[in-house]
């Protein structure tokens, strides 16, 4: 059954749910299906599911190779995502019945010139302190793991650990599963929340249509803050962190071009190559605050090519197939808002959203938070420190879109 149709047949005896999910990238998709899982009536709404940053994305599960100092709750929560994206992968794609995209390579760090060395050594020691599992390379090492890196590289660092989803592929099996398991998809974007006496009952599409439900999840990435009907304590502070990205493809005969993700530092620039099984390669990606911009610029896809370049010189001779940018949804602390809102937005509101440079990596644990919540009215421990509350003691101007006050738990 198509789920569109499915949602436009419905009649209006239908159009009453548990919960509605508003946002149908990764992390809405994942999380209604989990929830569908576990009995509850769901419904997603999107005009373009699948189109945004879960579609640009790279699909790197990185949460070792991509730990930051203080960060390291984000770092616990990212390893626990990655510990759950096997079984995760195995369920979806029993319930969709096509592949899902995962592949088990780890990822090899390396560094250009002597700068960018000494920060490979830095966050070596990071992990050694922290017990990560990663391990150090002479430059002559990497090139025996991956023959076409540049003779100029130092030194690098085996992450075995970090692995990688093909992002379209993941978002296709999600909508084969919600499909499968006859949850409607509201092709439509919600214009309004409906709040009646301080409590959530529903969604307003903008072709009209009203939904019913007693809990609505904002999983709508850096969109969140559009929709009407939301008090400022309830609108996700979160604000978009363009990053322009390319798709270029490996010839049959050129192929294995890398057997493994390799990111590295190019005079402090940071750049990564994700190669597929089926010949495409990822090379992104730019970090840029530029608010709802999405255009694909010259300057952002040079510098792509020559820090690529400098590290797998190969990288010029492959077909340049797609240069596209999205919006990275990111918080004050970069790390999600996950949970109910505060006192200050209705009850039944929860936000999954957030995720930043993460989105991916922490689609599992997401979804199982939120279809935990939305099944039983309790947040799990593990996302209690990255309830949207946490911002109460934030001054107003950054935490006015947080959601502040004392954590509620959803009830039905
Ligand atoms: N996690 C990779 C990126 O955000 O570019």
């Amino acid at each position: 059954m198509d789920v569109a149709r499915s949602a436009d047949t419905a009649s209006d005896a239908d159009e009453a749910f548990d919960a509605i999910v508003v946002g149908g990238g990764l992390i809405g998709l994942a999380a209604a299906w989990r929830a569908a899982e576990r009995g509850v009536r769901v419904a997603v709404a999107d005009p373009d599911p699948g189109s945004g940053a879960s579609r640009v994305a790279a699909g790197m599960l990185a949460p070792v190779t991509e730990a930051h100092y203080g960060e390291e709750p984000l770092l616990r929560l990212g390893l626990e995502s990655a510990r759950r994206y096997p079984g995760f992968i195995a369920d979806l794609e029993r319930a969709a019945g096509i592949p899902a995209g995962y592949r088990a390579c780890g990822t090899l760090a390396v560094a250009f010139d002597r700068d960018d060395l000494a920060a490979l050594d830095e966050l070596a020691a990071y992990h050694r302190r922290l017990g990560l599992e990663s391990a150090r390379l002479t430059g002559r090492e990497c090139r025996e793991l991956e023959p076409l890196l540049t003779p100029a590289v130092g030194g690098g660092l085996l992450v075995a650990g970090d692995h990688q989803v093909d992002n379209r592929m993941l978002t296709a099996a999600l909508l084969k599963a919600l499909s499968n398991a006859g949850v409607p998809l509201y092709r439509d974007r919600v214009v309004g929340i409906t709040v009646e006496g301080g409590r959530v009952a529903g969604a307003r599409l903008g072709a009209g249509r009203a939904l019913r439900a007693g809990l609505v999840v904002l999983a709508a990435g850096c969109h969140g803050g559009d929709i009407a009907g939301l008090p400022p304590g309830a609108v996700p502070a979160v604000r978009p962190v363009k990053g322009q990205i390319l798709r270029l493809t490996v010839p049959a005969a050129q192929a294995p071009f890398l057997s493994r993700i390799v990111r590295g530092t190019v005079r402090g620039r940071p750049v990564y190559l994700v190669p597929r099984d089926h010949g495409e390669l990822v090379v992104g990606a730019t970090a840029e605050e530029l608010g709802f911009d999405t255009q694909v610029t010259a300057g952002g896809v040079y510098g792509l090519l020559r820090d690529a370049h400098h590290l797998v010189p190969g990288v010029g001779e492959l077909p340049l197939a797609q240069a596209s940018a999205g919006l990275r949804p990111a918080s004050a602390d970069n790390a999600p808002l996950l949970g109910p809102v505060g006192p200050d937005g209705p009850r039944g509101l929860i936000l999954a959203t957030g995720h930043y440079r993460n989105g991916v990596l922490l689609t599992p644990v997401t979804a199982d938070v939120i279809a935990e919540l939305l099944a039983t009215g309790n947040l799990p421990p593990i996302a209690h420190g990255f309830r949207p509350t946490r911002f109460d003691r934030a001054p107003r101007a950054t935490a006015a879109a947080a959601g502040v006050g004392p954590d509620r738990t959803a009830s039905r």
